[in-house]
């Protein structure tokens, strides 16, 4: 595996690649590796003929205020992980490669604008979306792997792709999750124990919402309303939203059919976390 950590020689490498028909994997990350990223990383590295992971905390998605300045950090770490998962390229760029001036052109997709996470947080899909165009024009055309755990950034991501004529073949992949549930995830390592513990009420959630549906439930505000609960009776846990969504176009559902998506988002103290369930809505059950 070799680390670059400039545009040009990153270009350059890739150019010899294609240049002998090799098809490119690209794994977009923020560093502080664990099984969720090396997931992607391993998927990429099966499918394509050379992988390009990229560790860059991207300070255009962050809010002042936010956890830029503390966001987990150990690159050490991450290129032996990386090496090990089959990665050729380790592209990690500092700050002012990405950014050398001033940002005047950021990509909006207007998706869910003002909805869950960018309610919450209404400029970081910007800066997540900018990043990854600026990733997508510097790769060129690629497989890109991205996790279901952040599902709202799967779905935008796409849809940018989509819209702009990215020669990117956008990947979803699913949500690897510790043994207890919780899913894997960067943030985890703010936890103390007693918020660690009550982290597995996202899952609980989720996997209640789903057994409503399974049990005929078939009208979404209840789902909410049975996920809401298992978060109220989670004393160190502050329910921020569930939702239950068209998983195409992430607009909130009514009656259930067909495929949906169950979105929650939690506090526990400063950390804010994630998690999400897809389900099939079996047919011909309606009772809700
Ligand atoms: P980061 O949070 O580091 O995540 C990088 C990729 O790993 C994302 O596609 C994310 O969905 C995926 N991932 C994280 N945890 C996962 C898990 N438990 N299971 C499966 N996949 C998981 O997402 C970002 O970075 C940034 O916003 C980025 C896309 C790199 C743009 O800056």
């Amino acid at each position: 595996m070799i680390v670059l950590h400039t545009i040009r020689d990153l270009r350059e490498t890739l150019e010899g690649v294609r240049a002998r028909g090799g098809v490119v994997g690209l794994v977009p990350t923020m560093g502080y590796l664990h099984e969720g990223h090396l997931s992607l990383m391993r998927r990429s590295v099966e499918e394509c003929d050379f992988t390009v992971a990229t560790i860059f905390v991207n300070p255009l998605q962050f809010a002042p205020g936010e956890d830029y300045d503390r966001y987990p950090r150990d690159p050490e770490g991450d290129s032996d992980k990386a090496r090990s998962a089959g990665v050729d390229v380790l592209f990690m760029p500092p700050v002012e490669e990405m950014y050398p001036r001033p940002v005047k052109t950021t990509v909006h997709v207007d998706v869910a604008v003002g909805f869950m996470e960018s309610a919450a947080r209404p400029t970081h899909f910007d800066g997540v979306a900018t990043v990854v165009a600026k990733l997508f024009a510097i790769v060129g055309p690629c497989r890109a792997y991205f996790g279901e755990k952040d599902f709202q950034q799967l779905v935008i991501v796409r849809r940018m792709a989509h819209d702009l004529s990215f020669p990117v073949e956008v990947v979803g992949c699913p949500i690897v999750r510790e043994p207890d549930g919780l899913a894997a995830s960067s943030r985890n390592v703010y936890l103390n124990v007693e918020q660690r513990s009550a982290a597995t009420v996202l899952y609980r959630a989720l996997c209640e919402g789903v057994e409503a549906i399974r049990r005929g439930e078939r009208d979404a505000e209840q789902v909410r309303r049975v996920m809401a609960e298992v978060v109220s009776r989670e004393p160190s846990a502050e329910l921020d939203y569930a939702e239950v969504v068209d998983p195409e176009t992430l607009e909130r559902c009514d009656r259930l059919e067909g495929e949906v998506r169950l979105l929650i988002a939690v506090r526990l103290g400063d950390t804010r976390l994630l998690d999400n369930l897809g389900v099939v809505v079996p047919e011909g059950t309606a009772t809700g």
